[in-house]
């Protein structure tokens, strides 16, 4: 204990510190606060200031210079260019705003292609184009391409504390964030709409009808993978409006620097589009900066956003590039001819009612959801434009796709319990196993590791259900089922391994003294000789009370075991007699060596062991979920290695096979089993393509993967059949009695041959005439040949090859026959099967109780 204790107490400290500090992220907390509502009153002032002006503003009044119009121009024309008084739209803010009328046209060619002109008329200009998804709640993914802006900008282009006074910018004279550089990439956008659809009637100047008639919130949360260029992933929120009849999206970062939801109408493609932006937001925008406003020391997050890491109102802001987002749905029926143009909208509304209140009514199959978009940010100076048509051959990459969020969530609810019936599977199998190995000798052939390595990750499984579960709206029966089974697989692992480890730990004390001794120069009696009887690690076991101790130090400290004597002696001299036994054969074996042996170190107990795990977990854990920040490649690389280790789980199995000289200690049941269920949670991200986590598939790596469990599994195999240490060189490992010894008449070093068996024993009753049979049968040579004798524990005819003097072994049909029968160390003989099966109970000689090392 004295060295155990302090390292526990050290990673346990640690641990407490660093959810503490996690906790506490601010030390002056009270402070900070007080502070930040002083801050979010100023802004939410601005944003007041700002509100009015979106009040005010008409379609028209932002009107940048175009590129190539000089400044001093305007005096002749002040018609030709205006701007309005928010930040990031002004004049003296500098932005790319010339590439707006750019962005406009990207984004009308994009709607125009998706809903193609009927017969010369451009439908989608009417809103009477084929009819789009109305709820485009979900997840897309795809890649963009980088078009450069008209007039390129740096961050030397930006005066940040003269346009956004009273900030202090941090990082502003370096590249600012979210500064997409790379040619292209791939895109992650989940939108999440508002469920209330706004109808309006107002129509605008022009007579069309405005838009479609409807507007609805939305969200989103884009993540762009930047791989070639800054190598980052860049995460940020949007929010801005979608016209569903239309399926158009028109959404926008917001921050210090440019309060762009405020001028999200100014950027919307045409007048109808803003009357209705404007009109929208007017409303929503006044309700929350009033409800921000009533909950000022309540509610710290700035609203609108876009900076996915610090929500919170902050005097120190660092810069990022600015991006607005127009998106277009594509119909989800194009494809399908069947349909004709006016039972589409009947169609689609009736998939989309259905999926929101399931009633029963018969989909087949719901189309993804599809979408083209252009991302322009006006401070940075570049485009995003997704992947596909019209720029790019259709079969090549079609833009983004995805599913509706209420696909993604009937596939997340079946995927999870898939694998909770996978894990319940594998509860099936421990738990054959456990009723197979019950007995000491055949849970000492079970690898500690091997069942160590399914419960950590049980135990992970188990911890990440349970986290998940209190916010798991929609997956939560699912991911209970999880929970439950992942529960169960754990605990029952878990006690499984309490018990290999009780009774594999003498085994280990006795390992740790043999090392001790050799180091020190004393001679050590080797394994087999004595394999299991010395439970009393030290060599004082003569002078103790031996059957007191005997049982009693599995559990305990064998140097505490002597003292906590429950007798009715005198304690005091029982003490004392220990003190003056323990010391006395150390005094006594190393008088020549000067420093006494370290102090005894008991072995870990398992709760230890376990303490251990779980900070193992813990720190993998958290070391995958930082790596969410990482560079694609280091944390495939650390995914990858991290299944790569879990999959080696049989290598320490196949070890102490070797080590143990035992054949087979799980049944091929459980193996099996056990490598393919849980293959396949794998399988299914690493190969799957449209997995619900759209986590990027490595078919090369799980290929990998299954070759090497297959490996392992090969090894097994051969280890069974071929023995336990074929191919590994004799004194490699450690001594062990070989049950299943080449038998030879001229055989002295080794013992001679097993009792019965010897030649002039022949007075063996049946041994003629089955001697002549063998001999005839079986062919073995011209002097060797099989013998017969009866086995004592089933009492049925056994008959043994024995080769001959002389003669030379190793045909492989020798090998099998080897198989059959068993010698002990006391030279018995038996049949395989019965000796195995006794062995299960007792590690005794059946004939002479014996002490029988373990297979
Ligand atoms: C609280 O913060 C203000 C500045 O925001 C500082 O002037 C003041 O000294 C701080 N008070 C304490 C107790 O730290
Ligand atoms: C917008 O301006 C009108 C007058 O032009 C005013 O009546 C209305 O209250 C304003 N709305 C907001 C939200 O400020
Ligand atoms: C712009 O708005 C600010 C308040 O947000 C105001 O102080 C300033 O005078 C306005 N500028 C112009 C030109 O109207
Ligand atoms: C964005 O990156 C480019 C290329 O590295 C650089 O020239 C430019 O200054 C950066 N822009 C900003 C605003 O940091
Ligand atoms: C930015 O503007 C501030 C205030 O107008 C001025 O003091 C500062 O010199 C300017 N910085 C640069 C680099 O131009
Ligand atoms: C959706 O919009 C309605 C009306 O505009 C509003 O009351 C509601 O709070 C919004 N819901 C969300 C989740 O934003
Ligand atoms: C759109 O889909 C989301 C996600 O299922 C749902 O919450 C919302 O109510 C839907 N809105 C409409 C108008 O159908
Ligand atoms: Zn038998
Ligand atoms: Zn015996």
């Amino acid at each position: 204990m004295p060295q155990q204790q302090p390292q526990h107490q050290a990673a346990g400290l640690l641990l407490l510190l660093f959810l503490l500090w996690n906790l506490f992220p601010e030390g002056e907390y009270q402070n900070q606060s007080l502070a930040l509502s002083e801050l979010a009153s100023k802004r939410l002032e601005r944003y007041q200031d700002a509100l009015e002006v979106l009040n005010q503003t008409r379609w028209g009044d932002f009107r940048p210079r175009p590129d190539g119009v000089e400044a001093n121009a305007a005096a002749d024309d002040g018609s030709s260019y205006s701007y309005v008084n928010l930040t990031g739209f002004r004049e003296q803010d500098g932005f790319a705003w010339d590439d707006l009328e750019l962005f406009r046209e990207k984004g009308l060619r994009l709607s125009r292609h998706a809903i193609p002109p009927v017969g010369g008329k451009q439908l989608w200009d009417a809103a009477q184009g084929e009819p789009v998804w109305a709820n485009a709640s979900g997840t897309l993914h795809g890649d963009w391409v980088r078009r450069p802006g008209s007039s390129p900008r740096t961050y030397d282009s930006y005066n940040l504390s003269r346009s956004v006074p009273g900030m202090d910018w941090v990082g502003d004279r370096a590249d600012w964030a979210r500064n997409i550089t790379g040619e292209s990439g791939r895109m992650m956008l989940r939108l999440e709409g508002n469920r209330t659809v706004q109808k309006y009637d107002e129509v605008a100047e022009g007579s069309n009808p405005l838009s479609g008639g409807m507007i609805r919130h939305v969200r989103g949360y884009a993540t762009i993978e930047d791989t070639m260029g800054s190598g980052l992933n860049w995460e940020m929120r949007l929010w801005g409006l979608q016209w569903p009849r239309q399926g158009v999206v028109l959404m926008t970062t917001t921050s210090e620097k440019f309060e762009g939801i405020f001028g999200l109408p100014h950027l919307a493609p045409s007048a109808d589009f803003f009357q209705s932006a404007q009109m929208m937001l007017k409303r929503k925008l006044a309700r929350v900066v009033r409800r921000k406003r009533r909950n000022l020391y309540v509610d710290q997050n700035m609203p609108w956003n876009s900076d996915v890491d610090n929500a919170m109102y902050t005097a120190f802001p660092s810069p990022h590039c600015e991006f607005v987002l127009y998106g277009q749905v594509h119909p989800p029926l194009q494809q399908d001819a069947g349909v004709d143009a006016e039972h589409a909208e009947d169609v689609i509304r009736a998939i989309e009612s259905e999926l929101q209140k399931p009633l029963g009514a018969p989909i087949h199959s719901v189309s993804k959801l599809q979408m083209s978009t252009v991302i322009y940010s006006p401070d940075c100076g570049f485009f995003l434009e997704s992947k596909g048509p019209p720029d790019f051959p259709p079969g090549d990459s079609d833009h983004l796709v995805g599913m509706k969020t209420e696909v993604h969530t009937h596939q997340v609810k079946t995927w999870m319990l898939v694998y909770a019936l996978v894990v319940f599977a594998q509860v099936g199998l421990l738990k054959d196993q456990m009723q197979e190995s019950f007995t000491p000798s055949t849970m000492g052939r079970v690898s500690f590791w091997t069942v160590s390595a399914m419960v950590i990750v049980d135990g992970m499984t188990f911890t990440a259900a349970a986290t998940w579960v209190s916010s798991a709206m929609a997956t939560f029966l699912p991911t209970l089922a999880l929970m439950f089974a992942s529960f169960l697989s754990m605990t029952i692992g878990g006690s499984f391994l309490a018990k290999i480890h009780e009774v594999q730990l003498p085994e280990r004390n006795r390992r740790r003294d043999q090392q001790r001794q050799t180091s020190s120069g004393t001679s050590t009696e080797t394994t087999s000789s004595a394999p299991s009887a010395p439970l009393t690690p030290n060599p004082t076991g003569a002078l103790l009370p031996a059957p007191v101790t005997a049982p009693r130090s599995t559990r305990l400290p064998p140097d505490q075991g002597p003292i906590i004597i429950p007798s009715d002696q005198d304690i005091s001299a029982e003490i004392a007699a220990a003190a003056s036994a323990v010391p006395r054969p150390n005094m006594v074996s190393n008088t020549t060596t000067t420093p006494p042996p370290a102090p005894h170190r008991p072995a870990q107990t398992f709760q230890a062991i376990i303490g251990r795990f779980i900070l193992f977990s813990l720190f993998v854990s958290f070391l995958a979920i930082s790596s969410v920040t990482w560079y694609s490649r280091p944390r495939a690389l650390l995914l990858n290695a991290c299944a790569l280790a879990y999959f080696s789980l049989w290598l320490p199995q196949i070890c102490r096979n070797t080590l143990r000289n035992c054949r087979r200690a799980l049944s091929w049941r459980f193996v099996l089993g056990q490598s393919a269920l849980r293959l396949l949670p794998f399988a299914y991200f690493w190969v799957k393509h449209d997995n619900f986590l759209y986590a990027r598939t490595d078919r090369r790596a799980f290929a990998l993967l299954c070759a090497w469990v297959w490996l392992q599994i090969c090894l097994l195999a051969a280890q069974d059949v071929l023995g336990p240490r074929f191919g590994i060189p004799a004194g490699w490992a450690p001594d062990a009695w070989d049950y299943h010894p080449v038998l030879r008449e001229d055989n002295v070093e080794a013992g001679g041959l097993p009792i019965g068996l010897v030649a002039d024993d022949a007075a063996v009753a049946r041994s003629p005439t089955t001697e002549k049979r063998g001999s005839v049968s079986g062919g073995a040579g011209p002097a060797g040949g099989t013998r017969a004798i009866d086995c004592a524990i089933c009492r049925e005819v056994l008959e043994v090859p024995v080769l001959s003097a002389g003669e030379e072994e190793g045909r492989v049909a020798n090998v099998f026959a080897r198989r059959l029968y068993m010698v002990t160390p006391c030279r018995h003989i038996f049949h395989t099967a019965c000796l195995e099966g006794w062995m299960r109970f007792r590690l005794q000689c059946p004939i002479c109780r014996e002490e029988l090392p373990p297979i």
